[in-house]
């Protein structure tokens, strides 16, 4: 397979500024937790980023550990990049990785120290196949380490080039000021926060999304589609190709209640007076929020993403509709 990029890629995607830094990322963005690993189908993880790209995703999101086999994500996107993206096109893309969850054996091998963080990074550089990423995030807040330390290491990476800009995920409201706070003293500013954010999951929206809005950070909600269930996917069952399914999903097949199926029903049934699909539906949900720079999506075929990336098409919701979804999820 030879790829071109589509050259009407710019036209389709919405990019909106991330915080008050001077980087635009796509409202929607590609991640490559799932599907993308060594027990994955190459081609078909391939076409997806292809797809992604020839639709204006221009941000693909990776950590060290994806997989599984845990780096094989990177070491797949990697191959991707060296077939497909050839000449200036790593200048159209921005690749983030993250450490900070267990990568390898013995006290080096995960959490926050400028150890974990440095070696990491240098780990997933080689992977890829890449001088820089565009972000580097911290992965998880570590109570072990000193906030002065990891913010340092993040600090350090940015300097020594091998990362554009810095990150945090799954900091809590009070974790991330006191990151922002410190990184802006050293002269790297954060960039952006990456938390799980959905209409299942909502602690972002009790204290961190202002406290992001306050110091020019911008958020990526991770696990916009909580996994599949905010779709189609569950309605019927649960289908044996589903992540819900798979050994090697992270969504487990406790997690796919009668009750969750039986709000996920209801919030279909709004979707489909929207002339949405739910998926499409919950994507717009969190971008409706201008705290929200872009949703940091998963997808298992290139039809999926075709049917979230059609979600920018519809993206406003009346007053009656955003009750409606509020009384189904209360
Ligand atoms: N920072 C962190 O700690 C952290 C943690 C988790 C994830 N993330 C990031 O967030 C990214 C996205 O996470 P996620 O994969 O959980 O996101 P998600 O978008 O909530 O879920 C993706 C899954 O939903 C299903 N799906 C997607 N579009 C669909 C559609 N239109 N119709 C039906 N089903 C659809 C697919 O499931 P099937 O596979 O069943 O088809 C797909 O694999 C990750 O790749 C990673 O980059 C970060």
């Amino acid at each position: 397979m030879f790829y071109t990029p589509s050259s009407e890629r710019y036209q389709k995607m919405k990019y909106n500024r991330c915080g008050k830094s001077g980087l635009l990322l796509p409202a929607i963005s590609l991640g490559l937790w799932h599907n993308f690993g060594s027990v994955d189908i190459f081609e078909n993880g391939r076409r997806i980023i292809h797809c992604a790209f020839d639709n204006g995703i221009t941000h693909f999101d990776l950590a060290n550990n994806y997989g599984p086999e845990p780096g094989s994500a990177e070491e797949n996107f990697g191959k991707i990049l060296k077939k497909d993206f050839t000449g200036n096109l790593r200048d159209e893309l921005i690749i983030s990785s993250k450490a900070g969850y267990h990568m390898w054996e013995g006290p080096y091998g995960e959490w926050g120290s400028r150890k974990n963080l440095i070696a990491s990074c240098n780990q997933s550089l080689k992977r890829m196949g890449l001088d820089y990423v565009d972000i580097f995030y911290s992965h998880r807040p570590d109570p072990n380490t000193p906030l002065e330390e990891t913010m340092m290491a993040l600090d350090a990476i940015v300097r020594s080039g091998k990362a554009l800009y810095a990150g945090i995920s799954n900091y809590d409201a009070q974790q991330a000021e006191q990151a922002i706070k410190i990184l802006k003293s050293l002269g790297t500013p954060c960039l952006i926060h990456q938390p799980k954010y959905s209409m299942f999951v909502r602690w972002v929206e009790d204290g961190l999304l202002n406290v992001l809005e306050e110091n020019g950070v911008g958020c990526i909600a991770f696990s916009p589609l909580a996994q599949g269930l905010l779709t189609d996917r569950y309605l019927k069952g649960i289908p044996e190709d589903s992540r819900a399914a798979k050994s090697t999903g992270f969504l487990k097949t406790s997690e796919v209640t009668e009750e969750k199926i039986a709000v996920i029903k209801k919030l279909n049934d709004v979707a489909k007076d929207r002339n949405q699909s739910l998926a499409q539906m919950a994507l717009t949900w969190l971008l409706k929020d201008k705290r929200v720079t872009s949703v940091l999506i998963g997808a298992s075929s290139v039809e999926q993403l075709n049917n979230n990336l059609a979600a920018l098409s519809n993206t406003n919701f009346s007053n009656e509709e955003l009750s409606a979804i509020e009384t189904i999820l209360k």
